[in-house]
């Protein structure tokens, strides 16, 4: 059977940045250890004037197709995942595809084009679609282009302020990929919650705390429907878990909990047992609130042993370097997390191909998706590639004064006057509404 997967990835992040400690927390009056510490953020990226979904996406799509060295032809699929686009009736796919066919030879006609919605998992879906067409045979050879694009706002004086983010990741699905390969084992956590939503808004209406539920329940249930098909999932058998991240300190939570549910029944529980006792089980109790409230009891105590403070040191942590500069950057999110762990692994000189990666991706409304992958052995390649950190360390460091201004005119607010703060480097640029980006 031919191996389907993310054959290349590339990530642009916006061009200014919001410093946490250093400028956000003395305006709001906050403790700067509020960010670095409790939610494990020290910037967020920010798109310039003359930047935002189309011309992110655009960006490093281009970055992508250049480096492989494709052309339109090579490309069968294009799919944006968003939710932060500005046309309800044209996909963004278009917009990008419209950009790209100003660089290169030949055209887009012939692709398929969407655009998927659901929040941040949206990006992982559009993968899922990506693969289901190329293993139907419906590919006639080609790849399909995934880019996941967001800016991720919030309103002023929201506590969702802080972690805020704007960049972009695009990701070639193909057959015999050179990152990973994608399989069928693959578990969901469904239901129609109302916790953050974005009715015809640029900025949602979120309940903060109760969104932190809603993830941990849809994740706690995807991680059961994936042990229906990958059953005996034990912590030790993932080289990394890149979790959807809103912020890293939704992952230390998230994190924890994967651990506790994939040691029931191990050797691993066996041997915390004489120091902190077995997991509650809920037929050992005679109401829920009972019951979790021991498993509360049972988590704190776990958080602090040794084996899982490893566990989470070599398989979650690395999955938060990106992440903790540039923010919440929604249906990337988990896309950036992934890259973050196979960065950390090329730094390191780990040897990766072959081994699997459990990915926990997220959205509200919501729901969650877990999956495994197998790194393939041209990963460290492809992420040497990467420019990431040459981006992040190139960005504009806002004033307080000047983040207002830019986050007023990405609330779609185009009377307000903003300089730009960084100059175009042969990149497409935002020209107007309604009208194509074009390249300078
Ligand atoms: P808040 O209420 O201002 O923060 O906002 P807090 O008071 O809860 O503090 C946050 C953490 O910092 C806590 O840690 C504090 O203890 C700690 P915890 O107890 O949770 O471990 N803290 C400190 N630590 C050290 N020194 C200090 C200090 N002060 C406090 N001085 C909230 C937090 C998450 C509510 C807010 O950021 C928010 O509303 N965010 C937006 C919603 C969100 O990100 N939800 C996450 C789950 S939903 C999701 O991931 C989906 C999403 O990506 C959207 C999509 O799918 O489209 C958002």
């Amino acid at each position: 059977m031919t191996a389907v997967g993310i054959d290349a990835i590339e990530i642009w992040t916006g061009k200014l940045q919001l410093d946490l400690p250093e400028t956000f927390a003395p305006a709001k009056g906050e403790d700067p250890e509020k960010y670095t510490k409790g939610l494990g953020l020290e910037t967020s990226s920010f798109p310039d004037a003359y930047e935002d979904i189309v011309t992110m996406g655009a960006n490093a799509a281009k970055r992508l197709m250049d480096r492989e060295g494709l052309a339109p032809d090579d490309i069968g699929r294009i799919d944006v995942a968003t939710e932060s686009a500005f046309d309800n009736s044209k996909p963004v796919s278009t917009y990008i595809a419209g950009c790209l066919e100003q660089v290169y030879e030949g055209d887009f006609h012939h692709a398929n084009k969407g655009e998927r919605k659901f929040a941040c998992v949206a990006g992982t879906q559009s993968i899922d679609d990506a693969y289901n067409w190329i293993k139907a045979g419906r590919h006639r050879g080609r790849s399909a282009l995934v880019i996941a694009t967001d800016t991720a706002l919030y309103a002023r004086g929201d506590p969702g302020e802080a972690t805020q983010g704007a960049g972009a990741v695009a990701m070639l699905i193909s057959e015999d990929p050179s990152i990973v390969e994608l399989s069928t084992e693959q578990g969901y956590g469904s239901a129609d919650e109302t916790d953050f939503l974005k009715p015809n808004q640029q900025f949602p209406s979120v309940d903060g705390k109760r969104s932190m539920q809603v993830y941990l329940a849809r994740m706690r249930e995807a991680l059961e429907d994936f042990e229906s098909v990958a059953w005996d999932t034990h912590p030790e058998d993932f080289a990394y878990i890149p979790y959807h991240t809103p912020f890293p300190g939704m992952v230390r939570k998230a994190g924890l909990l994967g651990y506790r549910h994939m040691i029931r029944d191990t050797e691993i529980e066996d041997a915390l047992e004489g120091r902190i006792g077995r997991q509650p089980r809920e037929d050992d109790f005679d109401s829920w609130e009972e019951y979790e409230e021991a498993i509360r009891g049972y988590m704190d105590d776990l958080k602090g042993t040794e084996e899982y403070q490893s566990w989470y040191a070599d398989t979650i942590d690395p999955t938060l370097n990106i992440s903790r500069q540039v923010g919440n950057w929604y249906t990337g999110s988990v896309h950036i997390a992934r890259a973050s762990a196979l960065r950390h692994a090329a730094e390191n000189d780990v040897d990766l191909a072959g081994q699997k990666l459990l990915v926990a991706s997220y959205g509200s409304g919501a729901q969650a998706e877990i999956h495994a992958e197998t790194v393939a052995d041209g990963w460290r390649e492809q992420i040497e590639a990467l420019n990431i950190d040459d981006q992040m360390e190139r960005r504009y460091d806002l004033s307080y004064d000047e983040y207002e201004k830019v986050h007023d005119r990405h609330n779609h607010d185009m009377d307000v006057e903003l300089e730009e703060f960084t100059q175009p480097e042969g990149e497409f640029v935002f020209t107007g509404w309604g009208r194509m980006s074009e390249r300078k």
